[in-house]
């Protein structure tokens, strides 16, 4: 996969040379570049914002420097198809694990980090002339600019790559790998601070574990993301798994779960 980063701080990209993403670099499976976006302007002061028309606080980041970045970026890459240009954005469709597995099926990700109080519209209405646009946001919280969210948005993608995450199953018992929160986790000692781990861990019945994580993952998503639950396909419910769910407050109506209105709340998560 190739990916460009396009920013005023390209510093701020320096963590995508460390940990798993910087070894998927020098393991040639990913070829990531961060870009300055001041290299794109032609005035003495490398100037990239300017006032907003119409008055109001803050700069707006000006669209000659990004169309110079980002047809660059695009001569460079792969002739023939639309690259894929990521625009952080509070305003933004939001960003989940659905979204990093349609992302990561990608040849080239660009991603154009915005900052002040963001770019002029114009240059999204042109780019989207040659570029598959997506504005994307991280979470309904306001950051100073797109670094940070490339950051994270960069690290959720790429760990799903071939290759990239030594053991793959990793990725398969994890939270929102099935549209559910992931179960709790324990090693050794079994008895810690007089804790004890849940007995069941530890009695060698792979049946009953498995049984037992999934309604773990039940119990934490109802009380911490009821929201993942509107979503749930829950025609492949086990008897247990429809028990368990009814103590949660649940029942299944033609393959969905509905909340009975009646169930206190569930904080046990
Ligand atoms: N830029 C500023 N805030 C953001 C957010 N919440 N998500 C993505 N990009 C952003």
């Amino acid at each position: 996969m190739q990916i460009d980063v396009v920013s005023i701080f390209p510093e701020y990209l320096a963590p995508l040379e460390l940990s798993l993403i910087g070894k998927a670099r020098q393991d040639g499976l990913l070829d990531l570049k961060v870009h300055d976006l001041r290299e794109f302007t032609t005035d003495r002061h490398r100037t990239v914002d300017d006032t907003p028309y119409g008055g109001g606080a803050g700069m707006v980041m000006k669209a000659e420097p990004w169309a110079q970045a980002l047809s660059s970026i695009a001569e460079a890459g792969h002739a023939g198809e639309k690259p894929v240009l990521i625009v952080p954005s509070p305003a933004g469709e939001r960003f989940n694990q659905a979204l990093a597995h349609e992302l990561a099926e990608e040849e080239q990700l660009i991603f154009a980090c915005g900052r002040y109080e963001g770019i002029d519209e114009r240059v999204i209405e042109w780019a989207a002339e040659h570029f598959t646009v997506r504005p994307m946001s991280l979470g309904d919280y306001v950051l100073n600019g797109g670094e940070v969210a490339v950051l994270a948005m960069v690290e959720a993608i790429v760990r799903l790559l071939p290759g990239v995450v030594g053991n793959p199953e990793s990725l398969v018992e994890e939270s929102h790998a099935d549209g559910l929160l992931e179960y709790p986790v324990y090693t050794k000692p079994s008895t810690w601070r007089d804790r004890e781990v849940p007995p069941i861990l530890l009695s060698g019945n792979h049946g009953k574990i498995a049984q037992w994580r999934r309604h773990e993952q039940y119990r934490r998503t109802a009380a911490r993301r009821p929201d993942l639950l509107d979503g749930f396909d829950a025609t492949k419910l086990t008897r247990a798994d429809r028990t368990e769910f009814s103590d949660l407050g649940y029942d299944v109506v033609d393959g969905r779960l509905h909340r009975r209105p009646d169930m206190p709340v569930n904080d046990q998560g």
